[in-house]
């Protein structure tokens, strides 16, 4: 297709969404590593994974082998409230960077949450419910993922409780209320609500918390209140598997325009987004159908697959959950009180981990003061710079890659600047 005829926007209709998740443990020849039982350091059984998660999102975790799941159709029905979302080609951005390349990034922000935590939010929540369970209990950073959940819980008339990163929930007060008005109750973390949010302040007073704290305090309730189940927004399997949506329904856009990728660039915070990006391209390169260089971005105070090591580890700080083999930082961790927000997990996803360690993809890490500059060059195009937001796929460096694809995602409700630096990083 002519270079003219691409739109600014892509959009599908919705007869063209995707009607099923992509499952890309399926195309994997060395799956991910199991998670283990802390105890007896075996495989988690579907028994034993089944007193914290809902049954069928349990199945989606342990499910190494079905490549596609349809999407049920409540799930599909909530999605069209916001999808099929936009591929937009970042014609100003290019023209100011001076760059070949053409970029292309799809904006996940157009829906009420501001994210694309709402693609996994709705699907738990709607498990959960046709579990017949009372609610349910998470963490959020940023306060996107609690804010996504506690949407989707609300449309599902499921309580939500949510323990909120205490320096996000003091950074970000704009957010904590829509989570509010939304029906959850929001508890900075960590908390003397739990005993082990009692342990970690006892042992580290005046701590600003980490999303490995605030997993630990949300699993504590949920095990503790019968009808409840924890959830969790990024990392799991199951949570990468309904984030293919975002990959699967770029590639219709691109396959429908004749646009091949050649980078495609996401941040890593615990791999949601960037799994659920790439999904379907790795699968071509997986399976030897195709290449491309894939990149992951991390915030340079949390650098998990740049700087940590491949290693069976605790998913959160006080040890109450499963141990996962992932790139890790160590679950006692702090990342410094900064806006990556979000993106501060001492761990990243076993299926990313995996493919880092296979070699499939890259990763580079950024400090938050070149994302800030990045974030403000992607807000006004017309200005002048932006090495910051050049630097994850080096676009300006490699002219011979004439494709280049830049992800941005969240609109950010509250501290715009803040926020969107965040998504970037
Ligand atoms: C908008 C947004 N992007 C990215 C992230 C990072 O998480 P993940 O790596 O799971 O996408 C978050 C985390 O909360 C987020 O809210």
């Amino acid at each position: 297709m002519s270079e003219s005829t691409i739109p600014y926007k892509i959009y599908l209709e919705e007869s063209e969404m995707p009607k099923y998740w992509y499952n890309l443990r399926a195309d994997m020849q060395k799956k991910p590593a199991p998670l283990l039982n802390p105890a007896t350091h075996r495989p988690m059984t579907a028994a034993e994974l089944s007193g914290v998660f809902c049954d069928e999102l349990v199945k989606q975790e342990l499910d190494n082998d079905t490549r596609f799941y349809p999407i049920p159709e409540e799930i599909l029905g909530f999605y069209k409230m916001y999808r099929p979302s936009p591929l937009v080609r970042a014609y100003c951005l290019e023209e100011k960077l001076k760059t070949p390349a053409k970029i292309y990034y799809k904006f996940e922000g157009n829906n009420t949450s501001g994210s694309h935590k709402l693609n996994s939010a709705v699907a738990q929540a709607y498990y959960a419910k046709m579990q017949g369970l009372k609610g349910v209990t998470t963490e959020t950073g940023a306060g996107q993922w609690g804010t996504a959940l506690s949407m989707a819980c609300s449309y599902f008339g499921l309580d939500c409780k949510v323990y909120m990163v205490k320096v996000s929930y003091e950074q970000k007060p704009f957010r904590r209320e829509v989570m509010k008005v939304y029906g959850a109750s929001v508890t900075p973390s960590p908390s003397d609500t739990t005993a082990v949010g009692r342990k970690i302040l006892q042992e580290h007073p005046g701590t600003t918390g980490s999303l490995g704290c605030a997993i630990s305090e949300a699993v504590e309730t949920a095990v503790s209140n019968p009808g409840y189940r924890y959830v969790l927004g990024s990392v799991l399997n199951q949570v990468l598997l309904h984030q293919s949506v975002i990959g699967v329904e770029a590639k219709i856009a691109m396959d429908k325009y004749g646009i091949r990728p050649d980078v495609i660039i996401g941040c890593a915070g615990g791999g949601s987004n960037l799994g659920g990006l790439i999904a379907p391209f790795m699968g071509e390169k997986l399976r030897g159908e195709a290449d491309y260089r894939i990149v992951a971005v991390e915030p340079a105070s949390c650098p998990s697959l740049t700087r940590g090591v491949y290693a069976y580890d605790f998913c959160d700080t006080g040890a109450v959950c499963p141990l996962a083999k992932m790139y890790t930082l160590g679950s006692d961790f702090i990342p410094a009180p900064n806006h990556a927000g979000g993106l501060r997990y001492h761990g990243m996803s076993p299926i990313l981990s995996e493919l880092y360690d296979q070699g499939m993809m890259e990763a580079v890490s950024v400090p938050q003061t070149s994302v800030f500059e990045a974030a403000e060059a992607f807000a006004h195009p017309l200005r002048p710079h932006g090495h910051g937001l050049l630097r994850p796929g080096g676009l300006r460096e490699v002219p011979q890659r004439p494709d280049g694809r830049l992800r941005a995602h969240g609109r950010g409700i509250g501290p715009v600047r803040g926020e969107a630096a965040a998504d970037l990083s």
